[in-house]
């Protein structure tokens, strides 16, 4: 049944850099009549919600304000952001324990509300703190996802861009699997102005040497979060333009393809995993995931990243931390 929606309201759970980034961005895009920006620590929320509607005469028409947990009851989207940040050169894995503490509390709160939200996830290790938030919840795996690969997607697709100087929206490119280490660069997916790469090399005379470039390409897709921390000290900006476009396609029903973290149920003969894969996202989440023909050591990839996932996620089970 589709649920009818009195207005976009969106909830933020987490005021920190991405939670206050991703309401900003969101704000100037028009895409939600109400932001509610919610955190463990209330006084920080407090003042990003005051800073924020500051600038509320430059935006298009939007209320932000402190949320509170009433407020997930006619929410369409929650987005959690909450948790602790990878130190430099720790990994995403890390964080495990402790966020997974962090997003069950919350969802348990959610699911007191009796929401009809789309729940998204953005804290990491955002693939199996997705299926801990899904498998916690009950709720139907379309309406909790994770912000998947998006972000890497759009690294990648960027990094194409630039190595083949032509505009990034010609250029179609899939980051599928983890969001982390063991992510696979799909390149039978990736096109340039409907050219597929492996045709397009030829004529391109942007390189000597393809295969080196591609993997370079590669590299600094799956490094960028490791060298941006090292230089600042966390990432925001990417993320929160990606929870962005996540967040409009639902609002807006879009249908787009996006990377999200989803439930897998025997596609790419994948099962009880979150991972990133091309899915079709509009009102209510995931409508459906867009299976594409994958090379066998694309595949292979694809399986490794779901066996480490697998693996992280019962250790959680062992230790009572998932649902
Ligand atoms: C990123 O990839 C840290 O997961 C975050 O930017």
């Amino acid at each position: 049944m589709d649920t009818m929606w009195k207005s976009r309201k969106v909830v933020v759970v987490g005021a920190g850099a991405v939670g206050s980034t991703f309401a900003f961005a969101l704000a100037q895009k028009g895409l939600a009549d109400e932001i509610c920006l919610m955190d463990a620590n209330r006084d920080f929320a407090v003042g990003q919600v005051m800073d924020l509607s500051h600038g509320l005469p430059f935006y298009p028409s939007v209320q932000i304000r402190l949320g509170e947990p009433h407020d997930f009851a006619d929410a369409q989207v929650i987005v959690i952001t909450a948790g602790a940040k990878q130190a430099p050169g720790e990994s995403r894995l890390n964080l495990l324990q402790k966020n997974a503490a962090i997003i069950s509390a919350v969802v348990d709160d959610i699911v007191a509300s009796n929401s009809q939200a789309v729940l998204l996830i953005a804290t990491n290790p955002v693939d199996i703190l997705t299926q801990v938030a899904l498998k916690r919840s009950g709720w139907p795996k379309n309406r909790v996802i994770g912000s998947g690969t998006v972000l890497d997607s759009a690294r990648f697709r960027y990094l194409i861009s630039q190595h083949c100087k032509v505009d990034v929206s010609n250029v179609h490119a899939y980051i599928i699997g983890e969001h982390g280490d063991s992510e696979v660069a799909a390149w039978s997916m990736t096109h340039v102005a409907g050219v597929s790469i492996d045709e397009y090399c030829p004529v391109c005379n942007g390189c000597e040497d393809w295969q080196a470039a591609r993997d370079s390409i590669v590299r600094q897709v799956k490094d960028s979060a490791y060298h941006i921390i090292s230089y600042k000290g966390s990432t925001y900006f990417g993320i929160a333009m990606s929870l962005t476009r996540i967040v409009g396609a639902i609002l807006q029903d879009h249908n787009t393809v996006l990377t999200v973290s989803t439930y897998l149920d025997g596609e790419y003969g994948l099962r009880d995993v979150c991972l990133g894969i091309p899915s079709l996202i509009g009102q209510g989440g995931v409508k459906r995931i867009v299976q594409a023909e994958l090379r066998p050591e694309e595949l292979a990839g694809l399986q490794r990243s779901a066996a480490e996932l697998s693996e992280r996620y019962t250790s959680l089970e062992l230790t009572g931390a998932a649902a």
